[in-house]
C-alpha cells in the first residue's frame, strides 16, 4: 500500500450523486453540500481549455440512468437566453470567476420577468428544480462552473462517445 488515495474520477462522482439523488428526502440540499465540496476529477483539468474555448455546456461525463457532470464557460457580457432544462433539475458550484445567476417567471399573458438576481463566485452553489427558469452571465473575466445535470441534454449526446 502506498497510502495514496487516487482522485475519484468524474464516472465515481456521478456514482455518489446518483444514491444521493435516489435518497428521496431533502434531495436539493444534500447535493447541493455536497458539491461544494466534491474534490474534482481530473476530468476537469482536462477539459477545461475546451471549455472555455467553445463557451458552451461540455460534459465530461454521464450514467446511462441520465445524470451528467460538465463543464460550462460563461463569458462575461454575453448572457444565456432564459431558459430551463426540459423539466430536470441540476445544480452548479462556480469553480472560477464570478457570475450571475437570475431566476424569472412567466406570467399570464407570456412575459418573463426577472425575480432574483444574485451574484456568485468561487465556492458558490445554485441548485435549480424542474420549473426554475433563469439567464446566467459571467462578471469580469467570465465564470466557469461544474454542473450537475439530471439528464444529458440531448444536443450533448455526441460529446461522450455515443455514451449514453
Ligand atoms: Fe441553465
Amino acid at each position: 500500500m502506498t497510502g495514496v488515495t487516487a482522485a475519484p474520477t468524474a464516472a465515481n462522482l456521478l456514482e455518489q450523486a446518483a444514491a444521493i439523488a435516489d435518497g428521496g428526502r431533502q434531495q436539493q440540499s444534500r447535493l447541493s453540500r455536497w458539491l461544494a465540496t466534491v474534490p474534482l476529477p481530473p476530468e476537469v483539468a482536462a477539459a477545461r481549455a475546451e471549455a472555455i474555448r467553445s463557451a458552451r455546456g461540455l460534459p465530461i461525463a454521464a450514467l446511462a440512468k441520465g445524470l451528467a457532470l460538465g463543464l460550462r464557460w460563461f463569458p462575461p457580457g454575453v448572457p444565456t437566453s432564459v431558459h430551463d432544462h426540459g423539466g430536470r433539475w441540476g445544480v452548479t458550484r462556480v469553480l472560477e470567476g464570478r457570475g450571475l445567476y437570475e431566476t424569472w417567471s412567466r406570467s399570464p399573458d407570456g412575459s418573463l420577468r426577472c425575480t432574483s438576481v444574485r451574484e456568485v463566485g468561487p465556492g458558490d452553489v445554485v441548485w435549480f428544480d424542474a420549473a426554475t427558469l433563469h439567464r446566467q452571465e459571467g462578471l469580469d473575466g467570465g465564470a466557469l462552473e461544474l454542473v450537475l445535470l439530471e439528464r444529458l441534454p440531448e444536443h450533448n449526446f455526441g460529446d461522450l462517445g455515443g455514451r449514453p
